[in-house]
């Protein structure tokens, strides 16, 4: 395959690709296409690598409305929903819901995917539904699975064994959730307790970390220094974080660097944190989001998630990893150029560099894995929620999306196409 003409999200444009045996083989302008190679013209459009969700969970997506609503819309009424749903739940519905979402992800352009999976479930049937359901989608989609204790790994009785359970089964991520432990000892026992795990195990650990408004949720520091503790540098997240958008500023401004120094990464779920967080204030309500410019600038890998779709913690959603950067860009104020940019990044590379993904960008040698979309460059693709032309897998077509226009009647005037891309 060769696509002719298009723009790079560095800014390069007029550039050609060429894909040979499932890899990038070069990309320059003008290039010549070899013999019976397929010839598509990108007409100048942008050519990305594909996005990438850092957190999301697959087991209870597309469940909204299941048993019923979350009426006061909390992270607390989520978890007691779910709750309620799990002994409802399963094998085949689990697999058909989440089949159906790895759908709309490739028609978005979403190529990969680390799903935290509950494991507080004697009968593990969500984590054996994913597991196939990783099998499954392999050939068209990275799927990670994280063994997430939602109810405590201390707390709920059998978390532990099921959590271990789960890995043996070939889950690939340590989760954990210390701030719904029951006291803040048992918090950081729980962090020190499952780095021990993913150390003696040689596995990543990405936690759900300090998901509160309490400014005194302060589990992060623990994950740092286990982390440094272990020689877990690199290996280690912090998802949610939403704490320290409370935190007080002094302290920030020393654990920002111990995080640093533990090249902790950090996953912000914009949609997700914008909605549950600050449901106690009155006025001035908290956004509830990490501190993403500041964390950057530290020189920490910031990834977003989508966290939910339509499940018991959210009604919205459709994969569509460019409304959660723009909403990280709206809520952070990253509004500069090279904000927007940094948030493009992390529903991109960031996130594929959390999930440790070989192989992934455009250079010459990389998966041909791309997304070719209806704009011209990464702030415009923000702006519009561009379209996904086309989406492509190791060379291979997978999806196609018709470009978004309008044809416009006027009174009085002669028929015309809107398009919405700014004139040049
Ligand atoms: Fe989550």
């Amino acid at each position: 395959m060769l696509v002719r003409n298009v723009c790079l999200p560095d800014g390069r444009s007029g550039q050609d690709l060429l894909v040979q045996h499932g890899r990038i083989a070069a990309i320059a302008p003008n290039l010549s296409a070899p013999e019976g190679v397929e010839v598509i013209d990108g007409q100048g459009w942008l050519l990305s690598p594909p996005f990438v969700d850092a957190h999301f969970h697959m087991d209870a997506t597309l469940s909204y409305g299941l048993p019923r609503v979350n009426e006061s819309g909390t992270l607390l009424e989520g978890i007691a929903l779910w709750g309620e749903l799990k002994p409802q739940l399963t094998q085949d519905a689990l697999v058909e819901r989440a089949l159906a979402y790895c759908d709309w992800a490739v028609a978005k352009g979403l190529l990969a995917i680390r799903s935290h999976v509950d494991v507080c479930d004697e009968r593990l049937l969500a984590v054996e539904a994913l597991l196939h359901v990783r099998e499954r989608v392999k050939p068209y989609l990275d799927l990670q699975l994280v063994a997430f204790p939602q109810d405590g790994v201390l707390r709920a009785a059998g978390a532990l064994a099921n959590l271990k359970r789960a890995l043996d089964m070939g889950v690939d991520v340590v989760g954990g959730i210390p701030h719904f432990e029951r006291t803040a000892e048992q918090g950081a026992a729980s962090v020190k307790l499952l780095c021990e795990l993913a150390a003696e195990r040689g596995l990543p650990v990405d936690m759900h970390c300090d998901e509160s408004d309490d400014p005194l949720s302060r589990h992060v520091e623990t994950l740092a220094s286990e982390t440094q503790r272990l020689g877990l540098q690199g290996r280690v997240t912090g998802s949610h974080l939403t704490s320290m958008h409370s935190m007080d500023n002094y302290y920030v401004s020393k654990l920002i660097p111990l995080m640093a120094e533990a090249q902790l990464r950090v996953v912000a779920n914009p949609l997700i944190n914008i909605t549950l967080q600050g449901r106690h204030d009155s006025y001035p309500k908290r956004r509830g989001m990490t501190r993403v410019p500041e964390l950057m600038a530290a020189g920490l890998t910031v990834g977003f998630g989508h966290d939910c779709v339509m499940d018991p913690w959210y009604s919205m959603g459709s994969a569509d990893m460019l409304e959660v950067a723009a909403m990280g860009l709206h809520v952070a104020q990253m509004t500069s150029q090279s904000g927007m940019r940094a948030c493009f990044d992390a529903v991109t590379r960031n996130s594929a560099r959390i999930l440790g993904l070989d192989g992934y960008g455009l250079e010459p040698g990389c998966h041909a894995d791309f997304v070719l979309l209806q704009a011209r460059d990464p702030v415009e693709a923000l702006r519009l929620r561009a379209q996904r032309l086309l989406v492509v897998r190791r060379g291979q077509i997978l999806s196609r999306m018709a470009p978004a226009l309008a044809s416009l009647t006027l009174p009085g005037e002669a028929p015309r196409t809107v398009d919405w891309l700014q004139q040049r």
